[in-house]
């Protein structure tokens, strides 16, 4: 018997994702393809217009879907299943991959799956290692911190999440006051390494709480007034960085030892960020990052999940399955 191909389609925010997975008969799974077009017609208004992300999808996805088949040496007949992204996104954006996935599975007969988002940025880690519950999984994204304890296959019971803004999106403010760009991630990253961590002095948030939150905003607001009083752009980045990453390791820690969990993933735009992969792979965590340009949103992430749900026996979704709109 020959391997399954999933096809993943990931059309949440402003990127058009769509990935190819092998699942192959002893249960193992490799990323065929990933391709992702990333929109850059927000650019102008400083933030995304969901109107001009929906329709820029409807007009790139077939497209990016036959880039990703070539990529992966296939024709669109070699699929046996199909799975996208139901939610937390953008709704008129999630529809436009949704019903993109829903046709081509119904047009070659071969099972659906409706995929959680962050399911899937946890299960970018997957082509990594064989993720094996239990672990504790944290999603840094620009959307998202969230920190979950994963006890068996399927099962999410979230152990704390951020009270404001998502880390990613405190990267990208910063970066956006310093004047280093956007995406403000790689920007901060890179005025980073040479700026000095020490000087600006950062209070760490939530100090002393007993449970696993994380709040941003009042690290943005003090860069905000270092800014004013005239700190530069590098010593801001890399003096945020450092603060910005040292709570995201110390509260996930702490959640781990709680937990019980010795494995812990890490995954979501910011699991990109250096620093913060230097500082998991400091402690004594086995901590697993996805691989390159599984990080950000992209569709071979939604087709791992599709993947996990193929191994692990789930019922294919409905096609009637709807789009959930963020939290
Ligand atoms: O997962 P993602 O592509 O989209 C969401 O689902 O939100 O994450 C995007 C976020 C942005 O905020 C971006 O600034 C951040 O991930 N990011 C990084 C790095 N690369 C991307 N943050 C810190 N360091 C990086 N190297
Ligand atoms: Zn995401």
């Amino acid at each position: 018997a020959s391997p399954l191909y999933i096809l993943g389609i990931d059309t949440s925010c402003d990127d058009t994702g769509v990935g190819v997975v092998e699942l192959s008969l002893d249960g193992s799974v490799q990323v065929r393809a990933n391709r992702i077009w990333s929109q850059t017609v927000h650019a102008r208004y400083g933030g995304v217009m969901p109107e001009l992300a929906s329709r820029e999808h409807v007009e790139r996805i077939d497209e990016v879907m036959r880039d990703a088949l070539a990529e992966a040496g296939l024709q669109v007949s070699d699929l046996g299943a199909v799975a996208a992204t139901s939610g937390p996104g953008l709704v008129g954006a999630l529809l436009v991959g949704l019903m993109y996935g829903k046709g081509l599975a119904q047009a070659l007969n071969v099972p659906f799956f409706a995929s959680h988002h962050l399911e899937g940025h946890i299960f970018a880690a997957a082509s990594e290692a064989t993720l094996q519950p239990p672990y504790l999984a944290l999603v840094v994204s620009g959307g998202h911190t969230h920190l979950f304890d994963v006890p068996q296959a399927g099962e999410y019971v979230l152990v704390g999440a951020t009270r404001d803004d998502a880390a990613g999106e405190a990267f990208d403010k910063i970066a956006r006051l310093a004047g280093l760009g956007y995406p403000g991630g790689p920007a901060i990253s890179e005025a980073a390494a040479r700026g000095n961590p020490d000087a600006v002095a950062f209070k760490e948030p939530l100090q002393g709480q007993k449970g696993f939150d994380f709040s941003f905003s009042g690290l943005k607001t003090a860069a905000l007034l270092a800014h004013r009083a005239g700190a530069g752009a590098d010593d801001l980045a890399a003096s945020f960085q450092r603060a910005a990453v040292h709570v995201l390791v110390k509260t996930t820690r702490r959640a781990a030892e709680a937990q019980g969990r010795r494995t812990v993933v890490v995954s979501g735009g910011v699991a990109a960020n250096a620093a913060l992969r230097e500082a998991f792979a400091a402690t004594d965590l086995h901590v697993v990052f996805p691989g390159k340009g599984l990080n950000t949103d992209n569709g071979a992430m939604i087709a791992l999940a599709g993947a996990a749900a193929l191994r692990g026996g789930r019922e294919p979704s409905s096609l009637t399955a709807g789009a959930m709109a963020y939290a």
